[in-house]
Order: structure tokens, then sequence, then C-alpha cells
């Protein structure tokens, strides 16, 4: 097989893409090639590794641009189809060598989320343990799988425009301590991460959903945090109010009226700064006449939905793994009558009755 690798000496300048032929045997994963360049070609390349099994977070770099875990990743059908894939250093992090990044801006975030438990709770009188249902739990799972690789922030596009953006990582951790039954600082916590680089910089561009090698799902996570500040009143961030404005628009015709969004959101003042903008797409046709307002056709639709949320009691993050948990029904082919098949059910212990949703 082949690859070839970009080079780089962070001390000289120097880049060069360098070619390597090698045998691997069949189960080769890409960690395992790089092994065989280093110990048999070129003892110079640089790289991190530890476990080889996909828990430490050592081995993120990409791979043809976008982020891999190279322990988890299997060169067999790579190899076999002839393709010579290029690997780089992650993106959004300096590179200091070859595949290894600096990875202090990483974990400056990661310890500014405060990343550790801040209980609320007294100990029980009886010396026993809290008891938690699987229901609350699960609003956490993913984010608890995160294993700090990186792979998510090197292809965040926010962060690529905003280095200061907390970024998908930290902010999935910030999740999974806000969404923990057990913490006694949430609103101060989303106080926090509502900042001016927090979460509502998101672009919802999900690649780092898709980059994720171990299915935590960070966007989802940022939804959370999202739907969180809103049930709890932390919602003076202009992304909270523009959410805050659809749910209106949606529940009152039935569709996303966007060119009342900064009037409505930002106020008068903001919305006349923005006349010139406004009048050229009006003669554009791109801005349909308010008056009459545009009911959809079936705007029923979006109120029923909006009240089976409301009286569910599933606002914030409980409504988004409810979500969530439709979706792999759609994905799982399952009828709403039976038993979920996916271990990501909110509501559901295993070999347990379900538990019913908390008000
Ligand atoms: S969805 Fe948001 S956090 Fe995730 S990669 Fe895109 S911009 Fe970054
Ligand atoms: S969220 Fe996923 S991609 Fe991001 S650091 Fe954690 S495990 Fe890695
Ligand atoms: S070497 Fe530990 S995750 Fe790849």
């Amino acid at each position: 097989m082949a690859l070839k690798i970009w080079r780089y000496n962070s001390e000289t300048g120097d880049r060069e893409l360098k070619e390597y032929e090698f045998d691997a045997p069949d189960e080769a994963t890409l960690l395992d090639a790089l092994d065989i360049v280093k110990d048999r070609h070129d003892g110079t390349l640089a790289y991190r590794k530890s476990c080889r099994m996909m828990i430490c977070g050592s081995c993120g770099m990409r791979m043809d641009g976008a982020a891999v875990l190279a322990c988890k990743t299997r060169m067999y059908d790579i190899a076999e189809s002839g393709h010579v894939p290029v690997i780089s250093a992650m993106g959004n992090l300096p590179i200091v060598k070859d595949l290894v990044v600096d990875m202090q801006p990483f974990w400056d975030k990661f310890k500014a989320m405060k990343p550790y438990l801040q209980p609320g709770y007294e100990e029980p009188p009886d010396g026993k343990e809290h008891l938690i249902t699987q229901e609350r739990m699960n609003v956490i799972h993913k984010e608890a799988l995160c294993i700090n690789c990186g792979c998510c922030v090197s292809e965040c596009n926010a962060m690529e425009s905003d280095p200061e953006f907390l970024g998908p990582q930290a902010l999935a951790k910030g999740m999974r301590f806000v969404g923990d039954p057990r913490e006694g600082r949430v609103v101060e916590r989303l106080e926090d991460y509502n900042s001016e680089h927090g979460i509502w910089e998101c672009t919802r561009c999900y690649f780092c959903n898709e980059r994720c090698p171990k299915g935590v799902d960070p966007r989802d996570a940022i939804a959370k945090l999202g739907a969180e500040a809103m049930r709890l009143g932390v919602d003076r961030d202009m992304g909270a109010k523009h959410a805050d404005w659809f749910v209106k628009s949606a529940k009152t015709t039935g569709w996303l009226r966007e060119t009342e969004l900064v009037p409505k959101t930002q106020g008068v003042i903001s919305a006349l700064k923005e006349t010139r903008f406004a009048l050229s797409l009006f003669r554009r046709g791109k801005v349909p006449l308010p008056i009459p307002p545009h009911v959809a056709k079936d705007v029923q639709e979006a109120r029923a939905l909006l009240e089976v949320v409301q009286a569910q009691g599933r606002r914030g993050a409980a409504g988004i793994v409810q979500g969530e948990r439709a979706l792999a029904r759609v994905d799982l082919k399952t009828s709403p009558d039976e038993a979920p098949a996916s271990r990501d059910a909110p509501e559901v212990t295993p070999d347990e009755p379900p538990v019913p949703a908390e008000g």
C-alpha cells in the first residue's frame, strides 16, 4: 500500500508532501501503516498514539481532508482500490511537527467548561447512593462517551472563522454536566456558555457529528444546551431570541418568517439600519408582502406539534432526546408501540418497563 503524508517542521517552516510505499498486513489500520513507515522507512515521522483501541483519543489526524482516528481506520479497501490517501495533521489547531498538533488551545477550552461535577445535593442520610432514572441519564449518555480526540474541533467551521469559539468538544463536555441531575450550578454554567463565543455561534454545519468517531454527536449536545438555556430563562443571546421567534412564527402562520426576524428580535433601530438591504431584497422579489400574511395550508399541523410537545412537558434537552429517538425509530422502521431497539431510547432501562416522562 501507499500513503502520502504532509511533513512539516514548525521550526523551519519546511513543508513537503512525501509518498511512502510499503507492505502491510490485511488487517492494518492507518495507525499500523504509520508504525510501519516509522519503523522501517523514516524514523523522523512524528504522530501521536497510545492505546491503539479508540480509547485514549491520541491519534486524531486527517485522511483526505477529513478527521479520523488512525487506530479506527481500516486500510484494506483503500489499498485494494489503488487510492493513495493524503494524511495530514488535524485542522483548527497549530501544527507542531508532521501529524502532531498543539492541543493546548483545546485543553484550555476544555478546562474553561469546568469539566467536573459541582454537586447540588446533600448526602443521603442513610448512606445510600442517589438513584437517578435511566431517562435522565440517557440525556447525557452520548456526551459521556467523548474521548477528547479533537476530530470534531478539526472540522468545525465556526472555529475556523472564530478561533475563540468554545467549539464542539468543549460544549459537548458542558452538556455532560448541565444534563447531569446531580449538578448544582446548571444556570451558572448556561450563563457562561451563552457568552459571545458560546452556544449560539455554532453554524449548525453538522461536520462535528459526521466526524466524531465515538458517536458523541456534539452538534446535538449544543442543541440540548440551547434548549436547556431557553427552558431555564437564559435567553439574552440573539441566538436564543431567534429560536424563540421561529417557534412563534411556526405557530402563528406555519412557516418561518425570516423577514420579520430582525425587527422582532433586534428591535426597530437595528431594523432601520438594515433598511437598504431589505429594500434591495424587496426589489428582487425576495421579500413577500407582510399583508395579508401568508398562512401555510396545513398550519394546524405545526400548531398540533407544538401542543403535543407542550403537553408532554418535554422542553429542554429531554425534547431533543425525544426527537433523536423518534428519528431512530424512523431509521429502524419500528412502530411507536414496539420497544425501541436503540440503547439511546430515553425512557427505557433494559429489562425494565418504560418510565413515565418527567414534567
Ligand atoms: S455544527 Fe457547529 S460545532 Fe459542529 S462543526 Fe459545525 S459549527 Fe462547529
Ligand atoms: S466529541 Fe467526538 S470528535 Fe469531539 S473530541 Fe469527543 S470523541 Fe472526539
Ligand atoms: S491510539 Fe488511542 S485512540 Fe487511537
